[in-house]
């Protein structure tokens, strides 16, 4: 007889990397209910494609999470709950430390006092600043350089003290650029605003956007462009659930990079969408912007190595063949 797998709490289940996650937990059997106020969730995937529990509520509503803690059994926590664009953060700093530092600390106290002890969060290369090596390690030196980044630093500093204090196990996941959308086109990334290359491409392509800019083509690349590391977001997913089930069979808390390994210039990401749309995406030359770093890869030896992660989709033709086929199915 198979045995049955716990149910976790999936915040910021209806999010991006969240609704993957929840489809990978659903897939290792696990049993699931997702927390998320859908400031910028997705109810429709949750309910009709993932079909699991939905909550529709904030993560810092403490008496919320009190009474889901004791009525649904929860094993675990996996978080994804946050505000994430950088540029919002600098300008509006205190919903990014009210949300994602205060809500979450609301939830880690949730989680003591109802003896869930097991958390796996999203945190970023952010925390990084400008890299001093490239590839950059887990032992890189920590420099957040925006809000938001720093939102993320203090909750891993948090974990550290939890874990201390309380015995309270946690994995962090320091993600690069997580894109693509999961193969049957169903899943994907819709954020608005949206700020992430792969999808402003896209919509390029589709006519959205009448053009994507280059911001500096001077930086010391190849072409000129900045490097970024794109990981597929179903790679990400897959880690998560190895992640959990580290902790959950006893594994100590402890960070890891989740990135491709492969950087990508935004010129050859530009490119390859071209040739996997078929498409004209004009693009328009810019200067630098300010704080971006020339070439921002990440090392993911450590997770392969502890969590025996594999990632399947590296290449950069599949990332983008995958964003493609969910945004013409979604805005096409
Ligand atoms: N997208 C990336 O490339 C990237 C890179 C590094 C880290 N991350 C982290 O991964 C996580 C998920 O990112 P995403 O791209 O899926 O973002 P997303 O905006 O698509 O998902 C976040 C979800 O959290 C929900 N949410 C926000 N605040 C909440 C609250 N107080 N209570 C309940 N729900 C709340 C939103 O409604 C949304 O559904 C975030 O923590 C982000 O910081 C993302």
């Amino acid at each position: 007889m198979s045995q049955v797998k716990p149910t976790i709490l999936v915040t910021g289940g209806a999010g991006y990397i969240g609704t993957h996650a929840v489809l990978a937990l659903i897939k290792a059997g696990y049993g699931v209910v997702v927390l998320d106020n859908l400031v910028y969730g997705h109810r429709e995937l949750v309910e009709n494609v993932l079909k699991v529990e939905l909550v529709v509520g904030d993560m810092s509503d403490r008496a919320l999470l009190d009474q889901l803690f004791a009525t649904r059994n929860i094993a675990a926590v996996m978080h994804f709950a946050a505000y994430i664009a950088v540029g919002e953060s600098v300008t509006d700093p205190a919903k990014y430390y009210h949300n994602n530092v205060a809500g979450t600390l609301t939830l880690l106290e949730a989680m003591v006092a109802a003896n869930v002890k097991k958390f796996v969060f999203s945190s970023t290369c952010a925390i990084y600043g400008m890299p001093q090596e490239v590839p950059m390690t887990e032992h890189h030196p920590q420099n957040p350089l925006s809000p938001y980044a720093t939102s993320k630093w203090m909750v891993e500093k948090i974990l550290a003290d939890f874990d201390l204090a309380y015995d309270f196990r946690s994995v962090a996941f320091r993600y690069f650029n997580a894109s693509g959308a999961n193969p049957d086109g169903l899943l994907g990334e819709d954020h608005e605003p949206e700020t992430h290359l792969i999808p402003l491409v896209l919509q390029t392509a589709l006519g959205k956007r009448e053009s994507i800019f280059i911001l500096g083509t001077d930086y010391p690349t190849p072409d000129g462009t900045g490097i970024r590391d794109y990981i597929h977001v179903s790679d990400l997913a897959d880690a998560h659930v190895l992640g959990l089930e580290y902790l959950l069979q006893g594994g100590t808390s402890d960070v890891f990079n989740l990135g491709n390994g492969n950087g990508f210039s935004v010129r050859e990401v530009i490119e390859t969408a071209k040739a996997v749309t078929g498409r004209e995406i004009p693009a328009v030359e810019r200067d630098r912007r300010a704080g971006d770093a020339p070439i921002l890869v990440g090392s993911s030896d450590k997770a392969k190595k502890i969590l025996g992660w594999c990632p399947q989709y590296a290449d950069l033709s599949k990332i983008v063949a995958d964003a493609w086929q969910w945004h013409q199915h979604r805005h096409g």
